[in-house]
């Protein structure tokens, strides 16, 4: 059984939402004084299993673990233990802040994680602290050797491209992970939430910026390689660690779209950039334990896909919910 949508696309890629809750505030996610929401609302770990069953039932082979910030929930060394039980999945993986790895990094890693991508926007303590609104960078790179110490099969680190904050760090960042041995993603920010009309209109820096920032240092080649995400891959000649660009303004990868989002709410969310979702949590409710209405459901709503995400580059969207809340 396959999960395709109204334009040929087969979704093979869920990303899944724990909690909406995080220890950051990062500037560019949510707000500085957000509200978080009530417990009843959020999906237990009973329910977010099931739902992940549907999908890999469906196709799905790659699950992403997302937040808010995924280690903040209670257990869910446990839920990953069951995820890579499920047959059919072939990828297991979590984005994270980074700031409890060094706690939890072998105990995932034992519960069956492969892939860890971990943000990091910055290597300058003050900066940090500006960026995510009083989180440690010390915290965050302990928790980078801890996953480095656990064996995962790759990690990545996820660094947010703002003008006039992190661009004078972009090699820095580099040498950085190359140091490390572990890949780096520069991603393009998106117009997500109520920003202020001055980060909207200002802090992006495109990722040919990027490219040229390291290129003053380091010959960049091509790659076709593929982790089922949007980013594209550039080697160096003398390292063996990947730059992945993820640019939703300057290369929309709509095309190649090979995923949807299930929020902290279990609202199945077709695209990042669009409102089209459909109520998972009422379904699931309506009918504790039970896998056919969720399958139908998630089936039915493949034709709700849009074709691609509006960003305007002139930092206009239409999209209120924050970041937090659909999970990256
Ligand atoms: P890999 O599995 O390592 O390829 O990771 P990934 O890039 O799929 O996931 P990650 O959680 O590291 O996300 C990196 C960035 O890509 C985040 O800013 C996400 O919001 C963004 N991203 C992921 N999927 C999409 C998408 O479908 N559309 C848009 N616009 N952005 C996306
Ligand atoms: N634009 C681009 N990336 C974002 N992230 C969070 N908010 C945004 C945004 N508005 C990144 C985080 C994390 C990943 C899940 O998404 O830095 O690495
Ligand atoms: Fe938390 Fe990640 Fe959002 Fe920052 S980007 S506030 S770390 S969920």
């Amino acid at each position: 059984m396959a999960l395709i949508d109204g334009f040929g696309r087969e979704i093979k890629y869920l990303r899944l939402s724990v909690t909406d809750h995080c220890d950051f505030r990062c500037v560019y996610c949510m707000d500085e004084n957000p509200t978080f929401l009530p417990r009843e609302e959020v999906l237990s770990l009973e329910e977010l299993h099931l739902i992940a069953q549907a999908f890999t039932e469906l196709g799905v082979s790659k699950i992403r673990l997302t937040g808010g910030e995924p280690l903040v929930k209670s257990n869910l060394d446990f839920l990953v233990k069951q995820l890579a039980d499920l047959p059919g999945l072939k990828d297991l993986c979590l984005t994270t802040n980074g700031s409890r790895l060094k706690k939890f990094a072998p105990a995932l890693a034992e519960a069956g994680l492969k892939r860890i991508n971990i943000s990091l926007d910055t290597l300058d303590p003050d900066r940090f602290k500006a960026v995510t609104r009083n989180g440690k960078l010390e915290r965050v790179l302990a928790g980078i050797d801890a996953a480095i110490e656990a064996g995962f099969e790759r990690i990545k680190l996820n660094t947010v491209a703002m003008k006039g904050n992190n661009d004078d760090e972009v090699l820095d960042l580099v040498n950085f992970a190359r140091d490390k041995g572990v890949d780096i993603s520069f991603i393009e920010e998106m117009p997500l939430g109520l920003l202020s009309d001055d980060r909207r209109k200002h802090s992006m820096l495109t990722s040919a910026e990027v490219r040229r920032l390291i290129e003053a240092e380091h010959a960049l080649i091509p790659t076709t390689e593929n982790t089922g995400g949007p980013a594209r891959y550039y080697r160096m000649e003398d390292s063996d660690i990947r730059i992945g660009f993820i640019s939703p303004h300057s290369h929309n990868f709509c095309d190649q779209c090979n995923r949807v989002r299930v929020t902290t709410t279990g609202e199945l969310l077709l695209c990042l950039g669009n409102e089209n979702s459909v109520d998972l949590k009422a379904i699931l409710r309506q009918n504790p334990g039970q896998l056919a209405p969720v399958k139908e459901a998630i089936v039915n709503a493949m034709s709700r896909k849009p074709e691609m995400h509006h960003f305007s580059d002139e930092g206009e969207t239409q999209i209120l919910r924050f970041m937090s809340h659909t999970g990256g």
